[in-house]
């Protein structure tokens, strides 16, 4: 197991389409233990492949609570396949977009189809924040940050004040 480092915004890296992955062998099974411990370290909710420089179709998610019993989920290939008109607005964040937060509305109910880590295909019914953190985890897969979500306006100003904390922390 290894922690892996953490790609943040602004960074190309973050907007690249990931491609499919064939089979859930055993590397694809160390990507997926290595993104989780990662997450825990982090601490987050939930991890793409691009955010660890990735470019694999692969996200894992625990929206367990303090207190609560870990429950890890992790995905290969995972798309949308049904969602609900209603909406539900969380506020969002994202361990490659530290420190800001923004109310992001999603589809409240989706339905997902996956490859588990025995290979084997799913489809899981989500609702909640479980179903917004796995949208906003599906958006990496295709280059999609929370931030494309919010105004143009918004979006500039915190991509703005990431670049210049790169800037500076690139100095010391
Ligand atoms: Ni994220």
């Amino acid at each position: 197991m290894a922690i892996l480092p953490i790609i943040t915004a602004p960074d190309l890296r973050l907007k690249k389409k990931a491609a499919s992955v064939d089979t859930v062998d055993d590397g694809v099974r160390v990507l997926m233990h290595n993104m989780l411990e990662t997450m825990y370290d982090a601490p987050g909710v939930g991890l793409a492949g691009p955010q660890v420089g990735v470019l694999r179709r692969v996200i894992v998610v625990d929206v367990a609570r303090a207190g609560e019993d870990p429950a890890p989920m992790m995905m290969a290939n995972p798309e949308i396949i049904a969602s609900s008109n209603e909406l539900s607005i969380f506020e969002e964040g994202c361990l490659s977009v530290p420190e800001y937060f923004a109310e992001v509305k999603r589809p409240e109910r989706v339905t997902i189809r996956y490859l588990d880590y025995e290979n084997e295909i799913r489809e899981q019914k989500m609702d909640g924040f479980l179903a917004t953190c796995v949208q906003h985890e599906i958006d990496h897969l295709d280059g999609v940050l929370f931030v494309d979500h919010i105004s143009n306006l918004k979006r500039s100003m915190i991509l703005r004040k990431l670049s210049k904390l790169k800037k500076a922390e690139a100095k010391v």
